[in-house]
């Protein structure tokens, strides 16, 4: 008998998804909240799939069914019609409603399919109307129509023009897998993976519009019975391999999945160095996210600090920043001790001003110039010791 044994266990990543189980999808958001945010509990066994604390999971969604049989309505279809999108580069043809509901987004139309349905429309109305939403002095008219209709809207509008299912898919873009900070640690859950979610639910002109993959999680993957197909997305994010470095966290809303994993991880590997956490959100009834689970840490020293800042409790809104700034004189004792500061979370408003609050404490307490403290920070960032996980 030979003694190597060779295991063909394939390997599972962006191009070759694990279609996993999700075993838990518990809300971690109260019933009063505004917001919708979720716990969900990603299934590894037999994946062969590893992960770190910082890493994130990528999440193949599907497209709602109700979606697809709107659009096939539109087209006069019944979704086995062959067809090659051009997106999608495939080798053979695949049928329409694979198309609709797991390779293309339904979403956010262009005004490309504008131009084919002004060269197809068959009624002097709808060429009308074409025209002038694509005249060169109508760009505003064009932006805020394509932000208020969806496909079949348009579809539905200029039925005179009567697109193909090919000529139709060609004008779609693929449909990308969304991305998530991981939630948990390997050394604590090393069989699966935890996610931290937003459910994206809002309204346009009092119509409701829907996240696809956040409600494909939320609304359309039963527990314990549906597979998602999700890889892991390795990240240079990450605690500090040093267990006796201190860390500072700065993680509102759905940025604090990884310093969940940060906390597990460096408690779990016996790291002495301390953890100061900073979380804000909305309301402190309703929002506080694991809330029950930072306070045991604080009991057992899993958390050294933990300062919060909740918006809409009060007429001002209060944010992480201006936690920091409260204690601007403790922080810099902590940056100056060595200590790795992370940031995760919004990318458009939040972390650029927790960034320029970082710069305002670095100058005002080590008495530093404005592009001293830049000098100082751009260190920091070379060091590693200044990491941020923002989308
Ligand atoms: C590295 C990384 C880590 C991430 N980690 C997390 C995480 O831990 N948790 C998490 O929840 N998300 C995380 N995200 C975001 C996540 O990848 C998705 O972008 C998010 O969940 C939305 O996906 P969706 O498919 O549900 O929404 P989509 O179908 O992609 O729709 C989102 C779009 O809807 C529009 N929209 C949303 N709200 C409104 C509104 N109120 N009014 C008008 N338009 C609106 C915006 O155009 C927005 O871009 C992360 C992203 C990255 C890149
Ligand atoms: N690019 C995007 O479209 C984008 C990015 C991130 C999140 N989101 C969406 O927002 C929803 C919730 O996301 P989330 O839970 O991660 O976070 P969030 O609800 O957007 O924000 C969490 C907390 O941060 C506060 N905040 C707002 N602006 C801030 C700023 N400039 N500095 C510091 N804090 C600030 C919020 O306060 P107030 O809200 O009270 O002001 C809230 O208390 C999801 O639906 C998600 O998809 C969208």
């Amino acid at each position: 008998m030979s003694s190597h044994v060779t295991t063909d266990l394939p390997v599972f990543d962006k191009d070759n998804p694990f279609h996993a189980l999700i075993t838990e999808n518990r809300l971690l958001s109260k019933a009063g909240s505004q917001k919708e945010t979720r716990h969900f509990v990603v299934n590894l066994i037999g994946s062969g799939l590893h992960y770190k604390a910082g890493d994130s999971l990528g999440v193949y969604p599907s497209n709602d069914p109700r979606d697809v049989a709107a659009v096939l309505q539109c087209l006069g279809a019944i979704g086995d019609e062959p067809v090659s999108p051009s997106m999608l580069k495939l080798h053979e043809p695949i049928t329409l409603r694979e198309a609709l509901l797991t390779r293309l987004a339904l979403n956010s139309p262009t005004s490309k399919i504008l131009n084919t349905l002004l060269a197809k429309a068959a009624a002097p109305a709808e060429s009308a109307k074409l025209e002038g939403l694509l005249a060169p002095d109508a760009k505003e008219l064009l932006t805020r129509y394509l932000e208020h209709n969806e496909y079949t809207d348009i579809l539905a509008e200029f039925p005179s023009a009567k697109l193909t299912p090919q000529e139709f898919v060609d004008h779609l873009r693929k449909l990308m897998p969304r991305l998530y900070s991981i939630a948990s640690s390997p050394r604590e859950y090393p069989n699966e993976i935890h996610l931290t979610v937003a459910v994206v639910r809002y309204e346009i002109n009092q119509r409701p519009r829907f996240g696809v993959c956040t409600t494909f999680m939320a609304d359309r993957t039963p527990v314990g019975s549906a597979l998602v197909p999700v890889f892991v997305s390795h990240s240079h994010f990450g605690p500090p391999e040093d267990l006796s470095k201190d860390v500072i966290m700065i993680g509102p809303g759905t940025g604090i999945a990884p310093f969940r994993a940060f906390v597990q991880d460096r408690v779990a590997a016996g790291a002495t160095g301390r953890n100061w956490l900073f979380f804000g959100d909305q309301q402190r009834a309703n929002d506080f996210l694991y809330e029950e689970e930072w306070s045991e840490q604080l009991v057992r020293g899993g958390l050294t600090r933990l300062d919060t800042a909740w918006s809409r409790d009060q007429d001002a809104k209060v944010y992480v920043q201006d936690k920091m700034r409260e204690s601007a004189a403790e922080l810099w004792t902590w940056l100056q001790a060595g200590a790795h500061i992370y940031v995760c979370g919004d990318a458009k408003r939040m972390a650029k001003d927790v960034d320029a609050a970082l710069h305002e404490i670095i100058a005002a307490q080590g008495g530093l110039t404005p592009e001293q403290a830049t000098d100082y920070v751009k260190q920091m960032k070379k060091d590693k010791r200044y990491q941020r996980d923002v989308y």
